[in-house]
């Protein structure tokens, strides 16, 4: 169900943001994220290969969830859920993609940004969203703010989240997990260093459990 794949991002409380330069690199970046303790992969429509790398992932890796990132249009949501996506990211409060989500008892992490979006979220009946471009939109000390009159609702912060940071948000008692491409080092996925992937996960993943 939705709340099980919702407690389950919460319980990894890293979401990899994984966008594909090729089809080919879709199974062993899957692997390496799997291996690395993140085995869930945020597959974004900023590259053509999305579809293609969904499938191979669904097919190849199965401990892997797949999630579609960078959902701007319902033709996305539908083809990426046909390719194996158990829920759907958008980096904007996308009214047609939301809907369609929630007709279709599909998970849903609308991008939010500011109060309006967090209520228009809220008035749905949704409970988590996305908090996007994080940093840019204040970040640990917009969360906090939020927290006041929305005190229901949970934040994947991403956008400008990396290791550095990552500590900060973690510990605010609305966010259920942070996003980005931070655990997938794009110097590491160049050079097809799947290790470095892997290690950088591990290190996502040793900040959450502290
Ligand atoms: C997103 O779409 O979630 C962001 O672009 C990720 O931002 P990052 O690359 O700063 O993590």
């Amino acid at each position: 169900t939705n709340e099980e794949q919702l407690a389950y991002l919460s319980e990894l409380g890293v979401v990899p943001l994984v966008t594909l330069h090729s089809v080919e690199e879709a199974v062993p970046l899957a692997k390496a994220l799997e291996e690395g303790g993140v085995p869930v992969a945020e597959v974004t429509f900023r590259s053509p290969y999305a579809i293609e790398g969904m499938k191979k992932i669904r097919d190849e890796v199965p401990g892997v969830t797949l999630v579609a990132g960078t959902v701007h249009t319902v033709e996305q949501a539908k083809a990426s859920i046909e390719a194996g996506c158990k829920g759907l990211v958008t980096p904007a409060f996308t009214k047609s993609v939301v809907d369609y989500a929630l007709e279709n008892d599909v998970l849903i992490l609308p991008g939010t940004a500011v109060p309006s979006d967090v209520d228009d979220a809220y008035q749905r009946g949704l409970r988590y969203v996305k908090f996007f471009p994080a940093e840019a939109y204040g970040g640990v000390k917009t969360l906090k703010a939020l927290n006041g009159p929305f005190a229901e609702m949970k934040f994947l912060p991403t956008g400008g989240v990396s290791l550095k940071n990552a500590e900060e948000y973690l510990s605010l008692n609305n966010v259920f997990a942070i996003g980005g491409s931070f655990p997938v080092p794009s110097a590491a996925q160049k050079a097809h260093d799947w290790a470095a992937i892997a290690q950088a996960c591990k290190d996502a993943r040793a900040l959450v459990e502290k």
